[in-house]
């Protein structure tokens, strides 16, 4: 038995004693994505989250993604290989940046990508992820709206649903930010017959290039559907490993150099048995910011 083999069981051994699922984000290192018992996007990893029967939830992910997680499931231990893997993006506008923001637009609702704090969700009318922002905004049915913290995925939902108006904040995917529109048309250059997924946390520049735009899990959905045999992935380079395993035979090419989430790398499968093994670090959500976050998370998990 090799090492990562042994390891591998010795979490699963350590899941079964503890009652807990483990779960995985598709940009997770392949061996913690293979050790975990459900592996998805944002919105899948809520929902199977706040689905559960186990005691315990195991959070391969970045912070914003086990908060939420707590938020929809408070009676549940949710502990995380690595709490220091943080999401820059959710970073990028504090609660106290966005009661400012609210002030300068009163009456106009806010929506919020899940790539966001606790804190941050409390203040905001309706939470959302890449794979339903259409729908949530178009759900509000209002003509105004206030987006935060992605630019990127604002300036996205407005071209979807130009009948309404988009404020958006600037933050944005650092990840993603780097992969320029030069890169993707090399790898078209390289790769003709393959078709474009790009995900749209990317440059507006570079979702113009784009055959599709989807969140991580619709990508997988869509190479297993299409007839093309051949794709380039304009994403983080961790959903390759779900793509090859979705469709098995199809081609998959991200950008040059490949698109790496430095915070989704931070998990490692030894952290994954050292949390199990040591049920710690646990994530908490002070239990007055869970109350207010409830509704709006409650509503993006319902959408879409
Ligand atoms: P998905 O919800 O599409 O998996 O995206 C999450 C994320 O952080 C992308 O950078
Ligand atoms: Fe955050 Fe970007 Fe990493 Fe996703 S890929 S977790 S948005 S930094």
């Amino acid at each position: 038995m090799t090492y990562e083999s042994d390891l591998h069981q010795h979490i699963r051994q350590l899941a079964a004693e503890r009652g807990a699922v483990i779960l995985a984000h598709n940009y997770q290192r392949a061996e913690v994505q293979d050790v975990a018992d459900f592996v998805g996007d944002s919105l899948g990893l809520s929902r199977t989250a706040a689905a559960t029967d186990k005691a315990v939830i195991v959070f391969a992910g970045v912070h914003f993604m086990a908060e939420t997680a707590k938020i929809l499931a408070p009676d549940k231990t949710v502990i995380m290989p690595e709490a220091r893997a943080g999401c820059p993006m959710a970073d990028m506008i504090t609660a106290e940046q966005l009661v400012s923001w609210k002030a300068q637009y009163p009456g106009v609702p806010v929506v919020t990508y899940v790539n966001s704090s606790a804190a941050v969700k409390a203040l905001t009318d309706v939470c959302c992820t890449s794979a339903n922002a259409v729908e949530v905004v178009r759900s509000l049915g209002v003509p105004k709206v206030l987006f935060a913290p992605d630019r990127n995925l604002g300036a996205w939902v407005a071209e979807q649903a130009p009948e309404i108006e988009i404020v958006a904040w600037q933050g944005f995917c650092p990840t993603h930010e780097r992969i320029t529109p030069r890169a993707v048309m090399d790898a078209i250059d390289a790769h003709p017959q393959a078709e474009v997924m790009a995900h749209p946390e990317n440059r507006p520049e570079v979702l113009a290039l784009a055959d599709a735009v989807l969140s991580t899990s619709q990508m997988l959905e869509y190479a297993k559907r299409s007839p093309s045999l051949e794709f380039i992935v304009v994403t983080e380079e961790g959903l390759l490993h779900g793509l090859a395993k979705a469709a098995p035979g199809k081609r998959f090419y991200t950008p040059s150099p490949a698109p790496v989430c430095p915070n989704m790398k931070l998990t490692t499968l030894e952290k994954v048995r050292d949390c199990l093994r040591d049920m710690a670090p646990v994530i908490e959500v002070p239990e007055d910011v869970r109350v207010a976050a409830l509704a709006a998370v409650e509503r993006m998990v319902a959408i879409g």
